[in-house]
């Protein structure tokens, strides 16, 4: 079961950027520990600055993984293209945030994107990402 992570802008900055929010771990680090715990799923991990770049991976894979899993950063309360790119693929996107965007400044509190995901995990620290693979780890068709 094929499984994309997807982080955005400025999360390539992980364990460097802004220490006290988002705590002090790269994610490429992290993404070694998330692939021992879920063996059973496929995972990759992307990241890209840039809008249209995220686009182009959710267009690549959006059709044929069962599900992805994504960090817009700062594109989730500004972009209207990214919104528009889940709305038009098949597979289902879960939105995560590493800081609890409701206890920061008003303009984080509006995602574009949540209104079109299967569900959103806000503020557990990188541990929201190990949540949303839960979530998939449960759909996948039971072993006899
Ligand atoms: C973030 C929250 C966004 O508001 C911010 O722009 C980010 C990171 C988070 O994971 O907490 O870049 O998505």
């Amino acid at each position: 079961m094929k499984i994309l992570i997807l982080n955005g802008p400025n999360l390539n900055l992980l364990g460097v950027r802004e220490k006290a929010v988002y705590g002090n771990r790269s994610f490429e680090d992290y993404f070694e520990e998330l692939k021992e715990a879920f063996p059973a799923l496929e995972l990759s991990y992307f990241q890209s600055n840039t809008e249209g770049v995220l686009i182009d991976k959710l267009h690549e894979v959006g059709f044929s993984y069962k599900g992805i899993i994504f960090n817009a950063g700062a594109y989730t309360h500004t972009s209207v293209a990214i919104p528009d790119a889940i709305k038009a693929i098949d597979t289902p996107v879960v939105e995560v945030h590493i800081s609890n965007v409701y206890k920061r400044e008003a303009f984080r509190h509006k995602s574009m994107i949540a209104p079109h995901c299967a569900g959103s995990i806000v503020g557990f620290g990188l541990e929201s990402y190990r949540l949303a693979l839960q979530y998939f780890e449960r759909l996948k068709p039971k072993q006899i």
